[in-house]
């Protein structure tokens, strides 16, 4: 357990985040923090009533102003818009830019020593965002995207083949939007290589479905977009460090001649620890990866340039 973990944005992803960091007791205190008056406030103390139900003594508190979150230990930014339906991740660029700095600007007088997680869209551009404004560590500046990506794809294939999601082992590397590339090639169900388990156009079937994995949601709720994945993938990279599990997770880094790039935050294996990001693990790709994951920093790079800081 650390001391403390702030989550910034007490709306849907941030909200469940919190209750699930309070129910694994990852921290002493919980800080919820929301522009909104009385939303941080009100959830925080009905989470914490729930604290004598489900049996933790993590404290959670919500609040408007960053005094109670001073010295987090780690941070997670869900603040911002949400997807409706027909827009993409890109839409939020601007809006999401102004309230991540705005947060960023916060955490750096507060919390200089935090490790972040940030979860607003567009997920790599809003990590650089971060990165860039409060002047943190590469190793301290994570965003969450592969997890939870790798997660629908994991759901998806268990579904095909009737067996349990444990025993689907997968990675979905490069930037959170549509270009996101599954690595089949690493794709094994109990190490059975997945192409032995399910033909090329039930693969491509699932690759494309869980490309589109958020859209789908956004289309049924039609108010909002998904929450209880994305918390629970912010959930297990704050798990990996306050436990120092040394977990390799996809994550979105900062590049620095990985991959062959440099200078964007994009979707890699990273091992995950006391620290925060304590290593990239560089993989082989095939040839059709490598293009893949080309074209998805392609795609992070002309939004990152675009936005105004
Ligand atoms: P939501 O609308 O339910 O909650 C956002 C909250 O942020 C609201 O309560 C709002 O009042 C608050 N907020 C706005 N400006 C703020 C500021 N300056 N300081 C503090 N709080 C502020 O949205 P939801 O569903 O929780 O999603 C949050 C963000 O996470 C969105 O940008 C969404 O696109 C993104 N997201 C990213 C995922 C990923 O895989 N990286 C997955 C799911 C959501
Ligand atoms: C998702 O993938 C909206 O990025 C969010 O569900």
């Amino acid at each position: 357990m650390v001391n403390k973990i702030t989550v910034v944005g007490a709306g849907n992803v941030g909200a469940t985040a919190a209750q699930r960091i309070a129910e694994k007791e990852l921290a002493r205190t919980v800080v919820l923090v929301d522009i909104q008056e009385g939303i941080p406030q009100g959830k925080a103390l009905d989470q914490w009533q729930s604290a004598p139900i489900e049996g933790f003594d993590s404290r959670v508190i919500g609040t408007n102003g960053y005094d109670e979150t001073k010295d987090s230990d780690i941070i997670v930014i869900t603040a911002g818009i949400a997807r409706k339906p027909g827009m993409s991740r890109d839409d939020l660029l601007n809006t999401n830019a102004g309230i991540v700095k705005q947060v960023s600007e916060q955490i750096k007088s507060t919390s200089p020593n935090a490790i972040l997680i940030v979860v607003s869209n567009p997920l790599d551009v809003m990590s650089y965002v971060a990165m860039k404004v409060t002047g943190f560590p590469r190793e301290r500046v994570l965003g969450m995207a592969g997890v939870l990506d790798t997660a629908r794809y994991r759901a998806f294939l268990a579904e095909a083949l009737d067996v349990s999601v444990r025993d689907i082992q997968a990675m979905v590397l490069g930037g959170h939007g549509d270009t996101m590339v599954p690595l089949i090639s690493y794709t094994s169900v109990s190490g059975i290589p997945i192409t032995q388990l399910l033909s090329k156009e039930k693969l491509d079937a699932i690759v494309d479905r869980t490309r589109t994995g958020g859209a789908e949601i956004v289309k049924f709720l039609k108010t909002g977009s998904a929450y209880y994945a994305p918390s629970a993938a912010a959930v297990q990279m704050c798990e990996a460090i306050v436990h120092d599990q040394r977990r390799i997770l996809p994550c979105a880094a900062w590049l620095t001649g990985e991959y062959g790039m440099n200078g964007l935050f994009l979707g890699v294996p990273c091992k995950l620890g006391r620290r925060g990001l304590e290593q990239i693990i560089e993989v082989e790709l095939t040839n059709g990866e490598r293009e893949a994951l080309t074209k998805s920093a392609d795609a992070v790079r002309e939004p990152m340039a675009a936005v105004k800081l």
